[in-house]
């Protein structure tokens, strides 16, 4: 047991209390943003005059060595320290000696763990945005591949229109798209520096908060020392826009499952993407997409937990707030994994286009365009629906779409009909014609394109 508080105890921690109260165990992977902190405080100590040169040499001196001897693997975290504060601040005092002691002033471990889970959090935001700018890429591929890869267009899981592969994973583009924007705001509004808050009521000695924030690649420092050491609300923010990322991928994996069972046949998953199973030779599973759906539940798990866990809390710090890091950690670990994995996943998958087109076809995706033939020429729309539902009922009883009657059974159905029905019908036409904004037609398309290049370029 090494902690940083005996002083005014008679008795040692049961070791149970001290096991159950330690941090340790999960915060170490915080060592580099505590040593990166510690750097910065430092600086700005001597700067004001509050350490020497001397000191604040021997501290940089002594931290960089720490951070040398955890990454080299010479200096392993172990649980023998309270907290990852701790073990930095006693490797510190061990290796320099008397300097080291200074290290902690004008400082608490309450407004510590606030700037290191800050710092931490900030560099995930980032990381996540890279991978979903990695996803981005590979969707506008696909999408610029396949501007006229015919596709019926479902709701309720029913077919509706035809519509084109690109329009379909333009729709996951926006979502992926939209939630970069949220973690950019998260970003701008998470960058203000709590360092310098002390343990709730800032500090008599004279800091420059405003250096160290800029030490730190902060905007500035924070303005109320209590908020600061006790908000959590960047990490909600972030943890509710992991969330929404999981839920998008899980949709798409949804699809993906559906595309990829024997019933659709839309897509192949690659090999290298699937599993087989023990028992039944001819299976090939699509688990990375089950497994995406399925981890989404934990990454809301861990929203739920944290703001469960901050609303009762009076403030400023109290120690239910410790709780804000296991989950959360998971939850980032959960994201950044799945998000490459299914990056890796759609870029390999193959899509069965004349088995999409059939499928348009054959599901009768083009009937809303036969009825607009019909009114186009003067017969009531209510009318022309009545007569397409006839003329569908005749192509389901003889199995074919609408595209294969005869000119006979159209005229059958209505005097109106003439030959150039079969082209105002065909998927081309029918989705060509599609060109309002955000439409699959091809100059809506490559419109929409045009706009997404240019922003993945951008950032
Ligand atoms: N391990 C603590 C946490 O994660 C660090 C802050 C401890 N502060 C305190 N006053 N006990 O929140």
């Amino acid at each position: 047991m090494a902690q940083l508080w005996g002083g005014r105890f008679t008795k040692e921690t049961d070791q149970m209390v001290y096991d159950f109260n330690a941090s340790i165990g999960f915060d170490k992977r915080l060592y580099r943003q505590d040593i990166e902190g510690s750097r910065a405080h430092v600086k700005m100590l001597g700067k004001q005059g509050i350490l020497t040169q001397e000191e604040v040499e021997a501290i940089l001196s002594g931290l960089d060595s720490i951070l040398e001897d955890v990454e080299g693997g010479r200096l392993p975290i172990t649980n023998q320290y309270e907290d990852i504060h701790s073990f930095v601040e006693a490797n510190l005092i061990e290796r320099i000696g008397d300097a080291g002691k200074k290290l902690h002033t004008g400082r608490s471990r309450n407004d510590q763990v606030a700037l290191d889970m800050k710092l931490y959090v900030r560099e995930e935001v980032k990381r996540t945005d890279g991978l979903l700018k990695d996803l981005l890429q590979e969707l506008l591929a696909i999408m610029e591949g396949n501007l006229s890869t015919y596709m019926p267009g479902f709701t309720h899981l029913q077919k509706a229109q035809p519509i084109t592969l690109a329009h379909h994973m333009g729709a996951y583009y926006e979502m992926f798209r939209r939630d970069r924007t949220r973690l950019s705001d998260i970003y701008r509004r998470m960058n203000v520096c709590p360092l310098g808050s002390g343990a709730l009521a800032g500090t008599t000695y004279p800091l420059d908060r405003e250096y160290t924030a800029e030490l730190l690649g902060f905007a500035g420092a924070t303005l109320n020392s209590m908020d600061s050491v006790s908000d959590r609300d960047y990490l909600i923010e972030y943890l509710a826009a992991l969330s929404t990322i999981m839920m998008h991928l899980s949709r798409f994996s949804e699809e993906i499952i559906l595309w990829n069972s024997n019933e659709y046949r839309f897509v192949e998953i690659d090999d290298a993407y699937s599993t087989g199973s023990s028992i039944m030779p001819q299976k090939k599973n699509p688990d990375i997409a089950e497994l995406v759906r399925g981890k989404t539940g934990r990454v809301y798990g861990a929203l739920m937990s944290l703001l469960t866990t901050m609303k009762g809390i009076p403030l400023a710090y109290n120690k239910d707030m410790q709780e804000d890091k296991e989950m959360a950690f998971d939850a980032i670990d959960t994201v950044q994994t799945c998000l490459p994995l299914f990056t890796g996943m759609i870029a390999t998958m193959k899509f069965q286009n004349s088995v999409m087109e059939e499928s348009a076809k054959k599901g009768f995706t083009n009937a809303t365009d036969a009825a607009d033939y019909l009114v186009n020429r003067g017969v009531p729309f209510r009318d022309a629906h009545g007569i397409i539902g006839r003329l569908v009922l005749l192509c389901i009883e003889k199995g074919c779409a609408l595209d294969d009657l005869s000119m006979e059974e159209y005229k059958e159905a209505s005097q109106v009909f003439e030959k150039d029905i079969y082209e105002a019908i065909s998927m081309e036409t029918c989705v060509g014609k599609r060109l309002t904004k955000g439409a699959p037609g091809m100059e809506a398309m490559q419109e929409a394109i045009r706009i997404y290049r240019e922003e993945l370029e951008r950032d």
